[in-house]
């Protein structure tokens, strides 16, 4: 049986595009099937492009409200499904600890930086701050801390030559969407 996921996203959502891409056409294809795609911003771009995909996406707004408020409507709406993974793809908001027990071991994420080294915002940015020459992207269970989760995988990001922080992105982003539904593979199948 193929698992059921939710797809948590703020933003651009160009790793949420890649797996549903993977899901309907490639390598997550019968290992799992994407119930919903969830916002917590109404403007999210990737809502838009993950409804043009033919898949149900609905927004769940955090902006001014209390972390319990948001977070009671947001298990509320995933009650609906049921999810056996909540799959986190430039999901912004920090969930709780109390949020988090609902899922133990259930929610993965991605982050673009040695999550040993690196937590929270802006790891692209630091990583071109301190001229690395070598970066790393880390995909980790969430727990109750900011990207102090046990790691599932890491996979380096070559730097050198670099000399733009949206190269920089650009090469990590690369990155990411090819580990990304590699990794949830191995976990989901
Ligand atoms: C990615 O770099 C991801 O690792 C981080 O936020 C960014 C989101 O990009 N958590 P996108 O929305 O998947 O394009």
């Amino acid at each position: 049986m193929p698992k059921t996921i939710v797809i948590l996203i703020s933003g651009t959502g160009s790793n949420m595009l890649r797996i549903v891409e993977e899901t309907q056409h490639g390598i997550l294809r019968g290992v799992c099937t994407i119930s919903a795609v969830i916002a917590n911003k109404s403007d999210a771009p990737g809502l838009s492009l993950a409804r043009d995909r033919g898949l149900k996406t609905l927004c769940v707004p955090s902006k001014g409200k209390e972390q319990s408020i948001f977070e009671d409507a947001l298990l509320t709406t995933l009650d609906r499904w049921n999810p056996d993974y909540l799959v986190l793809a430039g999901f912004m908001r920090v969930l709780s600890p109390s949020f988090v027990a609902h899922f133990p071991k259930r929610i993965i994420n991605i982050h673009p930086a040695d999550t040993k080294l690196h937590q929270g915002l802006g790891a692209y940015k630091w990583a071109f701050a301190n001229k690395l020459k070598e970066t790393k992207v880390t995909i980790h269970f969430v727990d109750e801390g900011v990207d102090t989760g046990e790691i599932i995988a890491q996979f380096p990001v070559d730097l050198t030559g670099v000399t733009t922080e949206a190269e920089l992105e650009k090469r990590g982003l690369a990155v990411e969407h090819q580990i990304y539904s590699k990794v949830l593979r191995d976990i989901l199948i």
